[in-house]
């Protein structure tokens, strides 16, 4: 903070602990600091929440400096360990790194850097891509920072943005990206990198946007912007309008609103990293012999609130792919029914936080039944993954809103890869059978980004309907669970009693609730689907029209037969039956979330719920 004998800006130390602590909701498990002193690079890195790194400086403080990185993590190689903590420090502790994304090749740049002799400290993809960098750093000639990240970025698959300074470098912070968020702060005398502006918001409002695959270097006067070839680009100037707190939710009125748009990045990321050269799913992480999934003959699902409903929607997927038994049940209600289990069952928890006491403790009933159990969960090193045979990690990031969204469509996609993969061990299908499912999967990011590009439509809606004190949902097939999580998110945040019913068992009972002006919402599943699906589903839709329903109807685009039954329609866009879940359940989230915003209701903590139950 001197620069030419005059004081300037502020100490590193102070912006970067400060920057952490504004965007520590993008990840808690631990975080990182490294500065340039006079001496070189000193860094402290701790496990857990930020505070525990505060603590550790105030232990072990760093020198005065003017120049520095930090990070706060979100597991997704490696526990969330010290020494898996950012930044990593790398080339004889001259270099520091920290990143942010999954780096999809990094088994292959392992061991090629083992070649050459590098010893790695951590399991994470950060250490490689570290010392990746370093590496290319000393074989040039010239020692240029900013080439050294340029020629590593091309080295680099995934998603991932990555920043390094240099002890020989003392006045520069290189910092490159892909697919993942980097923003430039513009202030006086001095500059600033951050993930989102929220870092750096208090030093100033004047910040730069960045192009996709694009090197920044920025020293206190100057940044510059080149891409990955090395021609040099140019950055989108613009004014921060945000305070500090609308910088956190991104400009979003609630964590919840910012995690609904995040859902497509949710996903993208979860089917990421999970395929071989060849185009096969590999899931690494499923530590469980071939020959034991093999040999299971029947899945039990278990789960609670969100998650048991991302279940249900994954059963239909499992047992038509697999052809294997599976039942879905909430956990607690599994654990003390003296369900049947054995060596030949395969159960799969699913947990967002990975600590839900319920479903801890019905695994750990399954597992002394000699059960073998997959957790899918989204936080890595919780108490659920560790204590199970195998972890499949969603890669949503943190969720922060009580009411779960962007978990729970990652949550189906995980358990889709788990059910294709079985598929493809267990020959089930088809080799192209496969690809083709994959092909949709990867489709679903753009879809789901469609869906929210009209939003206004939905917003509206619920602003409308804000005074309602009943809602019914129904749905068939992946739609019934889709019907149960709209009514849910509608509790949970808008206190409005709803329901939501299988759409054929209308008829059995619920029916007797409709009456003039009853809001229904109907899931309607594509019409290019099996099974005459779809004309049921319609035949229902007529039957509650002509009891006096308010109808909001969910339908794929360019199905016209809903239209003379509908009063409101919500198009989403075409997709296979299965995976119409990941695209029908945004409207409701937008819906309840819209209508709760309207009531004037605290959206993202709302009354007698935890994000998290560790009782049961
Ligand atoms: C709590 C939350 C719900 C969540 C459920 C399961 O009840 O309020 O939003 O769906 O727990 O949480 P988990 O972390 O296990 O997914």
């Amino acid at each position: 903070h001197t620069l030419d004998g005059k004081e300037f800006g502020h100490g590193a130390y102070d912006v970067l602990l400060e920057g952490l602590r504004r965007q520590e909701y993008r990840g808690y498990d631990s975080a990182g600091v490294a500065v340039i002193g006079d001496e070189g690079i000193e860094y402290r890195k701790k496990a857990g929440k930020l505070v525990n790194l505060a603590n550790e400086v105030e232990a072990h403080p760093l020198s005065e400096s003017n120049i520095g990185i930090g990070h706060t993590r979100w597991a997704t190689h490696g526990g969330p360990t010290d020494a898996n903590a950012h930044p990593h420090v790398v080339d004889g502790g001259k270099m520091a790194v920290v990143h942010n994304g999954i780096i999809e090749n990094f088994a292959e740049l392992r061991t090629e850097l083992l070649a050459e002799g590098v010893e790695f400290k951590s399991e994470t993809d950060t250490e490689i891509a570290a010392n990746l960098i370093a590496s290319i750093y000393n074989k040039l000639e010239d020692k240029n920072l900013t080439e050294a990240l340029r020629l590593a970025s091309n080295r680099l698959e995934g998603a991932f943005t990555i920043l390094a300074i240099h002890a020989d470098h003392k006045d520069e912070v290189v910092a490159t990206r892909r697919n993942s968020p980097l923003v430039i702060g513009l202030g006086e005398n001095e500059n600033f990198l951050g993930s989102d502006v929220s870092g750096f918001i208090d030093y100033t409002k004047s910040a730069v946007e960045m192009g996709q695959d694009q090197i920044v270097t920025i020293t206190a006067t100057s940044y510059s912007i080149i891409d990955f070839e090395g021609n040099a680009a140019e950055g989108k100037p613009y004014a921060i309008e945000w305070d500090a707190a609308a910088a956190e939710k991104g400009g979003f009125d609630s964590f919840m609103e910012k995690e609904i748009h995040e859902q497509p990045a949710a996903v993208r990321d979860t089917l990421m990293g999970r395929f071989d050269e060849k185009g096969n799913l590999t899931l690494d992480e499923l530590k469980i012999d071939d020959s034991i999934l093999r040999s299971i003959d029947k899945i039990i699902v278990v789960a609670c609130g969100t998650a048991a409903y991302a279940g249900q929607v994954a059963r239909y997927a499992i047992e038509h792919w697999c052809r294997i038994p599976t039942e879905v049940e909430l956990a607690h209600e599994f654990r003390y029914r003296d369900p049947i289990v054995n060596e030949k069952t395969l159960v799969v928890s699913l947990s967002q936080s990975g600590e839900t006491m319920d479903t801890l403790m019905a695994v750990r009933h399954a597992q002394e039944q000699g059960a073998k159990v997959v957790s899918i969960c989204n936080t890595t090193g919780s108490t659920l993954p560790r204590e199970s045979d195998a972890a499949l990690y969603t890669h949503a990031g943190p969720e922060i809103a009580v009411a779960s969204t962007k978990a729970f469509l990652s949550q189906i996609a995980a358990a889709y890869l788990l059910g294709l993969y079985l598929a493809q061990l267990r020959g089930n299908m088809y080799k192209d059978e496969i690809q083709s499912v994959l092909k949709e999967l990867q489709a679903m990011p753009e879809k789901i980004q469609a869906i929210l590009d009209n939003e206004q439509q939905i917003k509206d809606l619920g602003i409308e309907m804000k005074d309602s004190d009943s809602v019914l949902f129904l749905g068939r097939h992946v739609g019934f669970p889709v019907a149960l999580e709209g009514a849910l998110k509608l509790k949970e945040i808008a206190y409005i009693h709803a329901e939501g019913f299988a759409a054929g068992e209308l008829k059995h009972g619920p029916i007797a609730l409709v009456e003039e002006g009853q809001p229904i919402f109907v899931v309607v599943p594509s019409p290019r689907g099996r099974d005459s699906l779809h004309s049921k589903v319609v035949s229902n839709i007529q039957e509650v029209r002509a009891r006096g329903a308010v109808t909001i109807v969910i339908a794929e685009e360019g199905d016209s037969t809903v239209e003379p039954y509908s009063n409101h329609i919500i198009r989403y866009p075409q997709c296979p039956t299965l995976l119409q879940p990941l695209l029908a359940t945004v409207p409701l989230q937008i819906f309840a979330c819209a209508l709760s915003g309207a009531k004037g209701l605290d959206v993202d903590q709302p009354r007698n719920l935890a994000k998290s139950v560790t009782v049961e």
